[in-house]
């Protein structure tokens, strides 16, 4: 049983020459030291994730006192999984280290908006990368220039300050902004992506596109609606 293992381990230990034993002692104590230092990152992250959440919240709240609408939907957040960013280095052939994950990993930390309208997506991109505190790392445009597949959303990798008790640390996180409609899309091709041995994958692949197309067509005929109503309303209370 229990004790017979422990029993046994222990006379193993006991038996071990000096130099060994020490070595071992050396490379644990480096392991948990990682561990911990690990556990220190993603705190960081996730306090990141927080900041950027508040950022958001905060244009929101602004934009619907001065509008009377609320540009965001809601906002989703993640941190990713320790398993995805290990396979992530995998894939990429990165060495597996702290400074790694913070130079070359752009998407520990993940904000999505969910916006009602395609222009808040721009109004509220803009205002977040204008504030003097956030610096724009990288900005792709997925909704000028849809991925083949028909993804459409606006991705921004930023860095944010985060202020500790003893430090101030600049954290970068992965701002995806899209459309409601959009992001429906977005989980159902992700969804479906993971599926394996789909029958007419090409067939498929021509409707998601197809779908994505509408879908991008029925946004931009809401934002019309929309102006139209508000260019109407702004005549009535002059
Ligand atoms: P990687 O994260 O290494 O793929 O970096 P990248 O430079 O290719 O990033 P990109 O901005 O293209 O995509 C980052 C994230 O956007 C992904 O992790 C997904 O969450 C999302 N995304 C990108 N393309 C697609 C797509 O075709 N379908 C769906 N559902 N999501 C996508
Ligand atoms: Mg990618």
């Amino acid at each position: 049983g229990a004790d017979s293992q422990v029993y046994d381990l222990t006379t193993e230990l006991m038996t071990m020459d000096d130099a060994l034993l020490s070595t071992m002692w050396d490379q644990s104590k480096e392991i948990l030291n990682f561990m911990i230092e690990f556990k220190e990152l993603m705190m960081m992250y996730k306090c990141a994730i927080k900041a950027v959440k508040t950022k958001f919240e905060v244009l929101d709240t602004e934009f619907k006192i001065r509008y009377q609408r609320n540009p965001i939907n809601f906002i989703k957040t993640r941190l990713k999984r320790t398993s995805s960013i290990m396979e992530k280095m995998r894939r990429k052939n990165i060495p597996f280290s702290l400074e790694n994950i913070e130079r070359y990993i752009n998407d520990v930390a993940g904000v999505r908006v969910i916006c009602s309208y395609v222009d808040d997506i721009y109004s509220i991109a803009k205002a977040l990368i204008k504030q003097d505190d956030v610096k724009l790392i990288e900005k792709k445009d997925y909704i000028i220039n849809p991925k083949p597949n028909g993804y459409r959303s606006l991705h921004l990798i930023i860095s944010v300050p985060v202020f500790f008790a003893e430090q101030r640390k600049d954290m970068k996180v992965e701002v995806q902004i899209r459309t409601i409609a959009m992001d429906s899309w977005a989980s159902l091709e992700h969804q479906l992506r993971y599926k394996q041995e789909i029958a007419n994958e090409e067939e498929i692949a021509r409707q998601l596109r197809e779908c994505a197309d509408l879908i991008a067509d029925i946004d931009s005929r809401m934002l019309d609606i929309r102006t139209k109503i508000e260019a109407s309303s702004s005549i009535l209370t002059e």
